[in-house]
């Protein structure tokens, strides 16, 4: 604990890299015949797999349908299109960049609203202000797996006459009010990348409860096709291949157990940060689970006696990754600048991007891991002194 920390010429922590992030994948083994069958077969797409995974998730999740397409993104731009968002979506900052990206591909402009810094979500009293009758759609988050507060959305939107859509990009594994994320608002769209719990390599899906909804994402996965070589609306290709849905299936059968050990990872996280000075944490409500797609912190700078950059780069010397989600925030990106509000309307926002580091998380991970990471933070809290006189930027 005495020792010097890596920036001031300390041995470095980790003894092997401790990345942000590393998949947590099904063994081989375990698909090894379907993934045979599926090449004997020639059905490589579009086939008895992307069927038998669709049936897993609308189940698993208690929903009527669910949809796998190619990605979160063009699940997030399908639903858009299909829901004929052309106007005003509120949406928070504090999100992805794919969040926004695929409004835009949609035909909608974003307007972008403030964040409640605890939750890390939208902000409700900022919503209700943000509304007015151009206004066609709410777009939530339930960012870094914290669940966002789905009733009191769900009814400011039915107030509005507008649509809710989650981007429930990191949302598998989440529980809000003891249900599972994905049966809030109209449709919930998650993501299957590596870096969630539930992975199928790429891919994303459309959870919904509106017969109508699932219908034209599934023709708009299709290029727009209307099945019989006519085109309902301009669609793309953003169907699931066979592998993918494989592997998301058997990677289903893992999601409790990475959900559970990312809630005690956290725990830990919490246990052994809490006491250091300027470290706050998201606040998660105690009848939701947060996915904890990521764990992230924020950072005083005042308090703790290092800004977050620095703390981010005397971890790297540690050989531990971390990540300032969201810096800068979307609105500040130079495609969607020209939808920025003024910059005195987002003020936590831009308080939270300066602030926010995520740090290593895993579906599964050695609590040693965890240790060393913190180990590292008390460390360098530690020789804070030393390393603001050594900044040379
Ligand atoms: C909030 C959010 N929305 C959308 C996406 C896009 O997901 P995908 O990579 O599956 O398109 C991500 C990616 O992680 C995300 O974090």
């Amino acid at each position: 604990m005495s020792g010097k920390p890596a920036l001031l010429g300390g041995k470095p922590l980790a003894a092997d890299p401790v990345r942000l992030v590393r998949p947590v994948l099904p063994a081989f083994d375990s698909m090894r015949a379907e993934i045979a069958e599926t090449l004997s077969s020639g059905m490589v797409t579009k086939g008895a797999q992307l069927v038998a995974f669709e049936q897993a998730v609308a189940s698993h999740l208690g929903v009527d349908h669910a949809v796998a397409v190619s990605s979160c993104t063009t699940g997030l731009a399908l639903t858009y299109r299909a829901l004929e968002l052309n106007g005003p979506v509120i949406v928070p900052s504090f999100t992805f960049m794919a969040t926004v990206s695929a409004l835009i591909w949609a035909g909608a402009t974003p307007r972008f609203v403030d964040i409640d810094p605890a939750t890390t979500n939208l902000d409700l009293a900022a919503v209700r202000a943000a509304l007015s009758p151009e206004v066609v759609g709410i777009v939530a988050v339930h960012n870094f797996g914290n669940p966002a507060a789905a009733h009191e959305l769900e009814a400011i939107a039915a107030n509005a006459g507008v649509p809710l859509v989650f981007d429930a990009a990191h949302g598998f594994g989440a529980r809000y009010e003891r249900q599972p994320v994905g049966r809030f608002g109209r449709t919930e769209c998650f993501s299957l990348s590596p870096t969630k719990l539930l992975i199928a390599g790429e891919g994303g899906i459309v959870a919904t409860n509106d017969a109508e909804l699932a219908r034209r994402i599934r023709v708009g996965r299709e290029y727009g096709n209307d099945g019989h070589y006519g085109t309902e609306f301009a669609g793309i290709n953003a169907r699931m291949a066979e592998y993918n849905a494989i592997l998301g299936r058997h990677s289903l059968l893992q999601l409790e157990t990475a959900a559970e050990n990312r809630s005690r990872y956290a725990a830990l996280y919490r246990e052994q940060l809490g006491d250091l000075p300027g470290i706050g944490f998201q606040s998660v409500r105690p009848a939701d689970r947060c996915s904890y797609k990521d764990f992230s912190i924020t950072l005083e700078a005042a308090e703790f006696g290092l800004s977050r950059n620095r703390l981010a780069a005397a971890l790297a010397a540690e050989g531990i990754d971390s990540r300032a989600y969201y810096d800068p925030p979307v609105h500040q990106h130079t495609a969607y600048a020209r939808y920025a509000p003024p910059a005195a309307s987002l003020p936590q926002t831009i308080w939270l991007a300066a602030r926010c580091l995520s740090l290593p998380i895993h579906s599964q991970m050695e609590p040693a891991t965890i240790d060393i990471v913190c180990q590292a933070i008390r460390q360098i809290h530690h020789h804070a002194p030393e390393l603001r006189a050594t900044q040379t930027a």
